[in-house]
């Protein structure tokens, strides 16, 4: 039996050395590429990624949004209901974050607003619809 436990704990103590040594040498590795990572995050929200978000709503959102987030898109053109212009800083100011994750996941139908403007939540993932948020708040802070 002490055999045993002295033999194991050698064991446990040469694991743990190379345990170690693993790890320093992968904190070594990791390092730069680390460092270049936390100074990006910084600089962008550090869930939600406004580049992500401006590809689907090229895609998806700027047909009826217009290309600028504007309202302005060629789908809506004659149509009764316009949506506004996501650069007016004064008209977004009092749509919540939610409140815009929410219009964009159930739709028009969602918020208590037109039909018109139809729900993602079955082709976008919830990490996609923020990234838009993200995207959609990043146009309101270009606006003049
Ligand atoms: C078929 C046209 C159409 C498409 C496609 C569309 N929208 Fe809309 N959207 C509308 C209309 C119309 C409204 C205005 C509804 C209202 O004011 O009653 C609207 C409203 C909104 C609102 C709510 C703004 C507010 O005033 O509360 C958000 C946010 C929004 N859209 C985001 C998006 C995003 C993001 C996409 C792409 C994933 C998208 N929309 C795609 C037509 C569209």
């Amino acid at each position: 039996m002490p055999m045993t436990r002295g033999g194991r704990s050698v064991g446990y103590a040469g694991a743990i050395l190379a345990a170690g040594a693993a790890l320093a040498f992968l904190a070594q590795v990791g390092t730069p590429a680390r460092s270049a990572t936390k100074g990006e995050a910084k600089k962008a929200e550090p869930k939600a990624n406004p580049r992500a978000g401006k590809e689907i709503y090229e895609k998806l959102c700027g047909v009826c949004h217009g290309p600028e987030g504007k309202g302005d898109g060629q789908a809506l053109r004659g149509m009764p209901v316009k949506p506004k212009s996501f650069t007016d800083a004064a008209a977004m100011r009092d749509l919540t974050d939610q409140h815009l994750f929410d219009a964009i996941q159930k739709g028009g139908v969602g918020v208590k607003k037109s039909p018109m403007m139809p729900p993602f939540g079955d082709q976008l993932k919830d990490p996609q619809v923020w990234d838009l948020v993200a995207y959609i708040r990043s146009v309101i802070r270009k606006a003049p």
